[in-house]
């Protein structure tokens, strides 16, 4: 299964991607998280796309469409892959079309979870996320069983640099500006749908998988 998560900067496509990797047993693909090991380990890439992603502004499509060219060729996305974050322009969507023509596969489904701005704010600056394996937790909505330490792999919990209400405001532009006419192109595609993703984490879960099923 070929499947794309969609939606504003803290929607929930992270905390429901860790629902579809152990039900359907396919990695996730997080251009977000790839950046940030690449700043972890500052590499050349990484120091560059630091820089937009400080300030809540989307990194060059060249440098993400390398990223992702590389990962889709790696061997455990043969049988499926959830793209999480990716893509966020339409000349990235246009890439990506081409990437799976040439490799013979198509998206099943595009899964977008609506959050109205106004929640965005309190979502992001309430998150944690595991330093080790990048789960994502919120203090109030969808806390870790321990404090500051990640359900999935033990991890310490931390705060996102770029998880501030000033940088929130330029990815929620970014978002609108860039992503949002996305929609438009899956639509077209026939593989849109969306979820009302202001529900509960599990309920969001549930609705997902039903809508998979
Ligand atoms: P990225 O890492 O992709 O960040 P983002 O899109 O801003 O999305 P988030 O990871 O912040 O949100 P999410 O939807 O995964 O929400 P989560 O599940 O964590 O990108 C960061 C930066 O990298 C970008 O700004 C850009 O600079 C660069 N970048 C990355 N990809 C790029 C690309 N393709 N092109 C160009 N630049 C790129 O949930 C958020 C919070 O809400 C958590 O605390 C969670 O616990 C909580 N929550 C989740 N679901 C619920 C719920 N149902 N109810 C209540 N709380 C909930
Ligand atoms: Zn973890």
């Amino acid at each position: 299964m070929n499947l794309m998560l969609f939606g504003a900067p803290g929607a929930g496509k992270g905390t429901q991607a860790k629902f579809l990797i152990e039900k359907y047993n396919i990695p996730q693909i997080s251009t977000g998280d790839i950046l940030r090991a690449a700043i972890a380990d500052k590499t050349d890439m990484g120091m560059e796309a630091k820089k937009f992603m400080d300030e809540g502004k989307l990194v060059p499509d060249s440098t993400i469409i390398g990223i992702i060219k590389d990962r889709l060729a790696e061997s455990d996305c043969k049988n499926g892959f959830i793209l999480d974050g990716f893509p966020r322009t339409l000349a990235q969507a246009e890439a990506l079309s081409e990437l799976m023509n040439n490799m013979g596969i198509s998206l099943d489904k595009v899964i977008s979870l609506n959050v109205p701005d106004e929640l965005i704010v309190g979502r992001i600056t309430g998150r944690r996320v595991c330093s080790k394996c990048g789960a994502s937790f919120h203090v109030e909505f969808n806390p870790s069983k321990k404090e500051d330490e990640c359900d999935y792999c033990g991890g310490e919990l931390i705060i996102r640099k770029d998880d501030n209400a000033e940088t929130v405001i330029s990815r929620l532009d970014a978002y609108h500006t860039q992503t949002a006419p996305l929609i438009d192109f899956y639509t077209k595609m026939g593989v849109f749908m969306e979820l009302d993703g202001t529900k509960d984490v599990s309920e969001v879960t549930a609705d997902m998988f039903n809508a998979l099923a």
